[in-house]
């Protein structure tokens, strides 16, 4: 029997000990073993909770208990969480967790500990929710080179953004109701201002291209520029609008950022709506490998980490195969050189508008503002265009 510890009982916490139960001898099977939570660690009170006999407010008791060879940090943040995972993979625990604020900013140095303790530190659940994407990405697609990942990698926005689309209401509105269904958090930051999408399309990058990213080096925009208006527009262009974290190689540079895109209602992606989250790996054996689902919730999310823990309890003595080297900010270029068609709003005339673009498609006017769609032009050109007297109200990437 293997006996692991929880550290933190939030909702992904409960949720990997309701899936441990619930599914208990199924685990066990695919484990090759049985699987007992010896200690949940908490310094809440939880003694209506039919596990209460589990709780310890003590981290040192399960640190120094040598019975326990897999921990779970389902905890968050990158402090306690920092220490407490060192310190468990020093003690020669394998560490699972969905914590993608810390496998982002420190994945590179916890998974080199974990190498030289002959332990594992596997994050499934950081990426997706329960959505698998290491596994497909990392052993499934181990025989292609991958030349871009890009996603829909966070619920909460996904839900504003398909809110605003079916009932036409402007952010702030699509936020509240999120907030009051229970999706959107008190404090939306990490999630509207695009951080944690961030954190996953770094996750990606590092696993996919072997190099840590970063995310401080990842240009990172959110959705509350989207407006109703562009909503409208982008749809008469035939395009849904979504938050995007893209990473992707041209040559010997990465170009990883995350931004709204308009994509065409024709791509599958388009059709990942509401909180599901969607992930493209671009191959070059595979071409396209599309991976969707709950991208956030208890259970789903609980699914993803329960995962690792059968992965962790059956390679107890084995290393496992996800890693990567240390970051290099020079591999990383500047996302602006990218060509693209882009999506402008803006109150300047069309004559104008026609005179400084050249080609463009107009989707309509309203209220004194005007969109369209240009041409290929890279961010830097487009720059150039603008500075000459079209000041957008909007402007989003076309994926194209
Ligand atoms: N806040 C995240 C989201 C939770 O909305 O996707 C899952 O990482």
């Amino acid at each position: 029997m293997a006996e692991i510890a929880v550290l933190g009982f939030g909702v992904v916490g409960s949720g990997t000990v309701e899936v441990l139960d619930k599914n208990s001898a199924k685990v066990a099977k695919n484990a090759g073993q049985n699987i007992r939570v010896k200690y949940i660690l908490d310094i809440r009170d939880f003694s209506d909770s039919p596990f209460h006999s589990l709780f310890v407010n003590d981290f040192e008791t399960i640190v120094n208990d040598p019975d326990i060879s897999v921990v779970v940090e389902v905890i968050g943040g990158v402090g306690v969480a920092l220490e407490y995972t060192q310190r468990c993979l020093e003690a020669g625990k394998s560490v699972v967790t969905s914590n993608k604020e810390l496998v982002a900013a420190h994945g590179y140095s916890l998974l080199k500990l974990a190498r030289e303790k002959g332990v594992n530190y596997l994050f499934e659940a950081s990426v997706g929710g329960g959505i698998p994407i290491m596994r497909p990405l990392v052993q499934c697609m181990a025989a292609n080179q991958i030349s871009e990942i890009f996603g829909i990698l966070n619920g909460t926005t996904n839900y504003i953004l398909t809110e605003m689309e079916k009932n036409g209401a402007e952010f702030e509105v699509a936020l509240k109701d999120a907030q009051l269904k229970g999706y959107a958090e008190a404090d939306p930051t990490a999630d509207v201002e695009g951080h944690d999408a961030c954190r996953k399309i770094c996750i990606l990058a590092s696993l996919a291209f072997g190099k840590h990213v970063y995310p401080d080096l990842v240009s990172t925009e959110g959705i509350r520029s989207v407006t109703k208006d562009d909503k409208f527009f982008a749809s008469e262009l035939g395009y849904k609008i979504k938050l995007l974290g893209r990473a992707r190689v041209v040559g010997d540079k990465l170009y990883a950022y995350v931004a709204s895109h308009l994509i065409d209602k024709e791509q599958l992606l388009s059709g990942v709506e509401g909180v599901m989250n969607g992930v493209v790996v671009r191959g070059n054996a595979v071409g396209d490998v599309i991976l969707c689902g709950a991208g956030a919730g208890k259970l789903p999310t609980a699914s993803a980490v329960v995962a690792d823990i059968i992965d962790a309890v059956k390679h107890l003595y084995a290393r496992k195969w996800i890693g990567w080297e240390d970051g290099d900010p020079a591999l990383l270029a500047d996302p602006a050189q990218l060509e693209t068609a882009w999506y402008i709003r803006t109150d300047a005339p069309k004559a104008k508008i026609e005179r400084e673009f050249g080609d463009v498609i107009f989707a309509g006017e309203s209220n004194g503002t005007i969109a369209f769609k240009t041409m290929m032009l890279s961010g830097k050109k487009i720059n150039d265009i603008l500075a000459r007297g079209i000041k957008p109200l909007s402007i989003f990437r076309i994926l194209v």
